[in-house]
């Protein structure tokens, strides 16, 4: 049996995200643009469909589409907080509001994340389980009879399609409808069309994006028919019309031709369209692509068999940074300033990451392109502390400034660099224990940021008290506004902010001072110290209940022994048992997950 599948893809995707800011832009002609650098006006990232008929194109100059559309609206990609980067983070934000849609739509369907703004989805399981369902409760012909009404902007892939109306987009999907009763593999697909017609209402219902889509028997197939009748609708393409609609499309249209290796089909053949492939003589096939023919004609077939693999989170986060002709970097100074800001923009983004899919990257890659090659190598991450990863970076790629003068901050840089790009891959699940902390603390704002802004959720129901479950306290702490990461002197310590904010509860009253070993009670921060170890009591609230245990276990046996010395100096006995109890002072240090915790990564 043939497998069902779709490809759904947001239209004009960037532009669409400024339209949703501005409702004011719906329905007029925009395009997102690059921040200007060093006073060269950004390209066009996006065009919205009202811009496309005056010939606006991505990739054209601002004044270019200026020209042809005068009236068109500019919105710029804001500037990243570090490194003078594009910040993509608000598109990447709302990229996360349309998974959240697909990924909870069905739980039999795949969701493969294709990029940004696309998804493959698998619906062989979810349309089979349907059709037996529909079977089995005498439902199947009534859904028959009034599938067409399920399908407003659908259409049928079949060669004539591009010339059609809607009287006769509707006769081509009756007609495909009359004949699917007879056909299990049509049947799935229109099942898979009305479903996809319900998955994009409700994108539009839940983002206000709309989107397009394809929906036939292949990655290929799906991707291909996605776009040919954009925006806000979709095309089917059942097994009978495959081979028609490659016999006309353009080589470079289908999935893996658009680069070199389609340009390189083309010129080798002489042939401009993927059928044509099917006219060619088999030995020179063979002799043009000798380990690609079978592979050719099985595109030129239709045949696609790659799976669609659940995939929800891209599988490396990467920054990167040009620096063309004369703006290369050849300063020791200007190398550490741009690594720096870098490596703070990455590691942002690697919390966010850890936040949202409780993963971790293991490697982190650099490169450096100079005119004299692209030095890269790869180094095992030992924190998302930024310092530390700026510590991992710098001492690996300092040694490949070849200027004799190297050495100090106003050394040259040679040879001068045009790229830098650091990129952090090999995700593996879970947040270490030093990490979690802080991510607990924001995947709590942002749960609670969400909880407001859909106004679904109750702010107050129980989340809060998933982290923190301590008798002392009157009320659970609040996340804290900020988090500061302090060495001092000897411990790292997790410093909360706790000054109020909007997105938090007011701070909780202080508990009463019972316990002797609260000390350096401050206005702002109180610590706790035990054995010589000091952490703030904010972050001790915070700590994993693991570790907090072993904490108080400590605490309890530093009470009784202060009380049991106590009533010894009292009673002034001499039963004194050498070493039995240590002063805290010379405790030795066997807190090994609290040390673990605060120890200094690197
Ligand atoms: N994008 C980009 N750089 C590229 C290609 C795409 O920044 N070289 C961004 C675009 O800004 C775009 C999004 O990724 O909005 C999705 O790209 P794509 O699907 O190719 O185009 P859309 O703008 O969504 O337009 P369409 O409706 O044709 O899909
Ligand atoms: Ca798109
Ligand atoms: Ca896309």
């Amino acid at each position: 049996m043939r497998r069902v599948i779709s490809l759904i893809d947001m239209d004009c995707f960037y532009a669409q995200v400024e339209q949703r800011d501005q409702p004011s832009l719906w329905g007029k002609p925009v395009i997102v643009v690059q921040h200007s650098r060093q006073g060269v006006e950004g390209g066009i990232l996006a065009v919205s469909y009202e811009a496309r008929p005056f010939g606006v194109k991505r990739g054209m100059t601002v004044s270019d589409a200026k020209q042809k559309c005068p009236q068109i609206t500019i919105c710029h990609v804001p500037i990243g907080e570090y490194a003078d980067k594009a910040d993509i983070q608000k598109y990447r934000d709302a990229s996360a509001e349309v998974f959240r849609v697909l990924n909870n739509f069905d739980s039999s369907i795949i969701v493969e994340k294709a990029s940004v703004d696309e998804a493959f989805l698998d619906l062989s399981a979810y349309t089979a389980q349907k059709l037996d369902e529909m079977r089995e409760n005498g439902t199947l012909e009534e859904f028959v009879e009034t599938a067409l009404s399920q399908l407003p902007s659908t259409h049928l892939a079949n060669g004539q399609d591009f010339a059609e109306n809607d009287h006769l987009r509707e006769q081509f999907l009756s007609e495909f409808i009359q004949n699917s009763t007879y056909s299990d593999e049509n049947l799935l697909l229109l099942i898979a069309a009305c479903t996809v017609e319900t998955i994009r209402k409700r994108i539009r219902d839940e983002t206000q994006f709309y989107c397009s889509a394809g929906v036939g028997n292949n990655k290929m197939m799906a991707k291909l028919v996605c776009a040919r009748h954009k925006p806000r609708q979709q095309t089917l393409i059942p097994w009978k019309y495959v081979r028609e609609i490659l016999r006309l499309t353009p080589i470079g249209d289908v999935r893996g031709f658009g680069g070199k290796f389609g340009n390189r089909v083309q010129e080798m053949l002489n042939i401009s369209l993927m059928g044509e492939i099917l006219e060619i003589e088999w030995h020179l096939l063979i002799e043009a692509f000798p380990d690609q023919h079978e592979y050719l004609r099985a595109v030129a077939e239709g045949l696609d068999d790659e799976p669609v693999r659940p995939r929800r989170e891209s599988s490396s986060i990467a920054v990167s940074k040009n620096f063309p002709g004369k703006s290369a970097i050849r300063t020791t100074r200007e190398m550490r300033k741009w690594v720096e800001g870098l490596v703070k923009e990455l590691a942002k983004r690697l919390v966010v990451d850890q936040v949202e899919n409780k993963r971790t990257a293991e490697n982190l890659v650099y490169s450096l392109l100079t005119e004299e090659g692209k030095p890269q190598k790869t180094l095992k991450i030992g924190s998302y502390l930024p310092n530390s990863l700026f510590e991992l970076i710098w001492t690996a790629i300092r040694g490949l400034n070849r200027s004799n003068l190297a050495g100090n901050e106003d050394s040259p840089w040679t040879p001068p660099v045009l790229n830098i790009s650091l990129s952090a891959s090999r995700f593996q699940p879970g947040v270490p224990i030093q990490n979690r902390v802080i991510t607990e603390w924001l995947g709590e704002k942002k749960r609670k940021k969400e909880a407001r802004m859909n106004a679904v959720y109750d702010e107050n129901d129980g989340r809060e008290d998933v982290i923190i479950e301590e008798p002392p306290l009157p009320k659970p702490a609040p996340p804290p506004k900020s988090t500061r990461i302090v060495f001092d002197g000897s411990h790292e310590c997790i410093v909360l902010d706790s000054e109020s904010d909007e997105d938090v509860d007011p701070p909780p009253p202080s508990p009463p001072h019972r316990n002797p070993f609260f000390l350096n009670r401050q206005p702002e921060i109180e610590y706790i110290q035990v054995g010589g170890e000091r952490i703030s009591r904010q972050a001790f609230r915070h700590l994993p209940p693991d570790v907090k245990k072993q904490y108080e276990h400590r605490i309890a046996l530093e009470e009784a022994r202060l009380l049991k010395s106590k009533a010894e100096a009292k009673g002034s006995i001499g039963r004194k048992r050498a070493g039995s109890i240590k002063s805290p002072a010379q405790q030795p240090k066997k807190l090994k997950p609290l040390e673990a915790f605060f120890k200094k990564k690197n």
